[in-house]
């Protein structure tokens, strides 16, 4: 067996489906920053924990790989928008939507379906990226919208169930 090309590495990646969230913190000087990730996944129940990912190409990646709090936005099957707006480089990413900062000093954005605010609690190098591990302080559920699903580098939504 030869050690996959990035091509192929991303295709066979591709072939999970996962949800997708959008990660915000803040940086040194109070400043929110956030993007768009589909590597969350949850963790522990007892306590509560999750995990997501940040990759080194990500402008933010210095302040999401030190931060002390994040909070992850899972989004719903409406928010496509809003998705391609945190996934794009050089803009200000706040501008003009609806967020606030929460009592926990985290920028928390509305509408979305779920929002956990978290305390990382360990971080580790994984070649291109870190993996952020979070205890979750503040569960906010807000909707049972249909969520926003990644697959195969294309956005999705939930079919009948099996
Ligand atoms: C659906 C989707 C999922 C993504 N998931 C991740 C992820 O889990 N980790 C990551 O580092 N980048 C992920 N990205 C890419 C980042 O959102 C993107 O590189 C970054 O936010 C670009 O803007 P920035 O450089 O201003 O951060 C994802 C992009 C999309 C569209």
């Amino acid at each position: 067996m030869t050690s996959p090309d990035s091509e192929t590495v991303r295709k066979a990646f591709g072939h999970f489906a996962t949800g997708v969230t959008i990660v915000t913190a803040i940086d040194n000087e109070g400043k929110s920053v956030g993007m768009t990730a589909s590597s969350f996944n949850s963790v522990s129940l007892d306590p509560p924990m999750v995990l997501w990912s940040a990759g080194a190409q990500a402008s933010e990646f210095e302040v999401f790989s030190k931060c002390r709090k994040f909070a992850v936005h899972v989004l719903s099957a409406t928010q496509v928008e809003l998705s391609n707006r945190f996934a794009t480089p050089g803009i200000e990413k706040f501008d003009g939507i609806d967020w606030q900062m929460s009592l926990q000093q985290l920028p928390v954005i509305a509408g979305c379906p779920l929002c956990l605010q978290c305390e990382t609690v360990d971080r580790h190098d994984a070649g291109d990226h870190k993996i952020l591990i979070g205890r979750v302080i503040g569960v906010d559920i807000n909707s049972d919208d249909p969520p926003l699903l990644y697959y195969g580098s294309s956005y999705h939504q939930l079919g009948e169930s099996l």
